[in-house]
């Protein structure tokens, strides 16, 4: 199987999901290769939960990348993105390739594109 979705499945595996029970993790591939993981962090204020997809891609900014080329998403059923973390994607990696993968490796693509048609972003700040 792919690294990138192997790498996704991993992390899935150290998710912090005590109030959903729903584990996801996350991969994002830089311009040099490097892999970052994410997986989602729950907290007893719902609202502060964190998901997987941004985990990876906010670490990898902290890690000094700033060029994306694809991101892999893993969880029980192949879920997709979640609305904020299309808008995060979108800004912070543009329209990159999105694979979802399910917990037996069965896979869906997608792009960031795809998932945000017509978005808010700084290009619309500038127009
Ligand atoms: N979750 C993610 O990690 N990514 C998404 O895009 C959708 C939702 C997490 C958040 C929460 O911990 C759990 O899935 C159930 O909503």
């Amino acid at each position: 199987m792919d690294s990138l979705l192997e790498a996704a499945m991993s992390a899935r595996s150290r998710a912090h999901a005590p109030h959903s029970d729903y584990s996801v993790g996350a991969a994002i591939e830089t311009e040099d290769g490097s892999i970052i993981v994410g997986c989602n962090v729950e907290s007893a204020s719902y609202g502060l939960t964190i998901c997987a997809e941004r985990v990876a891609v906010t670490a990898a900014i902290a890690q000094g990348h700033r060029s994306f080329i694809r991101l892999a998403v893993a969880s029980r059923n192949k879920a997709s993105l979640c609305g904020a973390c299309r808008q995060v994607i979108w800004e912070l990696c543009g329209d990159i390739p999105i694979t979802l993968v399910d917990e037996s490796g069965n896979e869906t693509l997608t792009s960031a594109g795809a998932l945000l048609p017509e978005p808010f972003d700084n290009l619309t700040l500038k127009r």
